[in-house]
C-alpha cells in the first residue's frame, strides 16, 4: 500500500467515526450541528488523528476503536481552527477552502460550534468503549494539557496574539510555537502510544518523535503562508507578515527555517530507531509534514 492509500483509508475511518460521534444537522438545535459540520467535514489533512492511530500501529497491530480515540484530537484541531480565525483572533475569512464558520454563521455560533466540539471531545474521550477506565483517564488528562494555558495549545495561541509586532526573537518563536501547535501534535502520536499500551521506553521515543514533527509542521506552516497562493493553501496567504506574526520566517528567513525543517525531519526519524521498521508509516509522515505544499 502507497502512503497516499494509507492514509486515505485512515482518513476515512477517523471520518466515520467524526460522523457517528457529532450530532446529526437535524438535531435540535439544528443551526450548532450545522455550524460544527460545516468546519469539521471541509477537508482538513486530519493529520493529527493520522498521527495517532500510525503510532498506534506501530506499538500494535490494529488496536481496535483507535479511530474513536483520535477523532477527540480532531474534535479540539478543528474548535482550535474556528476560534483562531474569529475577528477577536486572526480574523480569517478563509479555512479549509471555504468561508470561515463565522462568517457562514456568525460570530455568536462560531464560539459556540467550537466550545461545543471542545466539550465533544472529552465525552468521546469518556465514552470510548474498547479501553480501559485507566486509560481513557490517561488520554483526558493527556489532551486536556495539551490544550491548556501552561505549555499548551491555548497558552500558544495567548503568546502567538500578545506576540503580535513585537521584535522576532528566536526565544520568543520557540515559545509561541511549542505551544500553539507543538503540544497537540506532541499529544496526538502520544496518543496512539498510550491507546496502544506503549512501554516506558516506547513513550519517550515516540514522544520525542511527536516534538520534532511538531515543531517541523509550524516552521512549514509558517513557510507556507509566505511561499503559497491563498487557493491551494485554502486559507488566506500571506496572513501572518500582514499581521506582524512572530514566525520562522520573520526571524530566520525562508531558506534556514526550511533547513531547520529538515532538520527536525531527521530528528524525527531518529527518534524512532528503537521501531525499526515497524515505524516506516511515521517516518514517511514526518516527511509528509515536512515536504508537504499545502
Ligand atoms: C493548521 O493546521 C493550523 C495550525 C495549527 C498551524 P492544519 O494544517 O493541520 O490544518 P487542516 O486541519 O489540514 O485544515
Ligand atoms: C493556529 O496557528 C494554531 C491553532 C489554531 C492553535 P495559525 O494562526 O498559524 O494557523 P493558520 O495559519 O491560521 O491555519
Ligand atoms: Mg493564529
Ligand atoms: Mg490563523
Ligand atoms: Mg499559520
Amino acid at each position: 500500500m502507497t502512503l497516499q492509500e494509507y492514509m486515505a483509508a485512515r482518513q476515512k475511518d477517523v471520518d466515520a467515526a467524526l460522523s457517528r460521534w457529532v450530532p446529526p444537522e437535524t438535531e435540535n438545535p439544528s443551526a450548532i450541528h450545522r455550524a460544527m459540520r460545516y468546519s469539521l467535514f471541509a477537508g482538513g489533512k486530519r493529520i493529527r488523528p493520522l498521527l495517532a492511530i500510525t503510532a498506534a500501529e506501530a506499538v500494535s497491530d490494529a488496536p481496535s476503536g483507535v479511530a474513536d480515540a483520535a477523532c477527540a484530537l480532531e474534535l479540539i484541531h478543528t474548535y482550535s481552527l474556528i476560534h483562531d480565525d474569529l475577528p477577536a483572533l486572526d480574523n480569517d475569512d478563509l479555512r479549509r477552502g471555504r468561508p470561515t464558520c463565522h462568517k457562514v454563521f456568525g460570530d455568536a455560533l462560531a464560539i459556540l460550534a467550537g466550545d461545543a466540539l471542545l466539550t465533544l471531545a472529552f465525552e468521546v474521550l469518556a465514552k470510548l468503549e474498547r479501553t480501559s477506565a485507566d486509560r481513557r483517564i490517561d488520554l483526558v488528562r493527556e489532551l486536556a494539557t495539551a490544550s491548556g494555558t501552561v505549555g499548551g495549545m491555548i497558552g500558544g495561541q495567548v503568546n502567538d496574539i500578545e506576540g503580535e509586532g513585537k521584535i522576532p526573537t528566536a526565544a520568543l518563536l520557540e515559545s509561541i510555537h511549542r505551544a500553539k501547535t507543538g503540544a497537540l501534535l506532541r499529544c496526538s502520536v502520544r496518543f496512539g502510544a498510550i491507546y496502544a499500551g506503549a512501554d516506558t521506553a516506547q513513550l519517550a521515543a515516540l514522544t520525542e518523535f511527536g516534538e520534532h514533527v511538531g515543531l517541523a509542521f509550524q516552521i512549514v506552516d509558517d513557510v507556507l503562508d509566505v511561499e503559497q497562493t491563498s487557493e491551494r493553501l485554502g486559507k488566506t496567504a500571506g496572513k501572518d507578515a500582514a499581521q506582524k506574526k512572530v514566525t520562522f520566517p520573520a526571524v530566520y528567513g525562508i531558506q534556514r527555517s526550511r533547513a531547520m525543517a529538515e532538520q527536525e525531519r531527521l530528528a524525527a526519524h531518529q527518534a524512532l530507531n528503537v521501531f525499526g521498521h515497524r515505524a516506516n508509516r511515521l517516518r514517511e509522515m514526518a516527511d509528509l509534514v515536512v515536504r508537504r505544499s499545502v
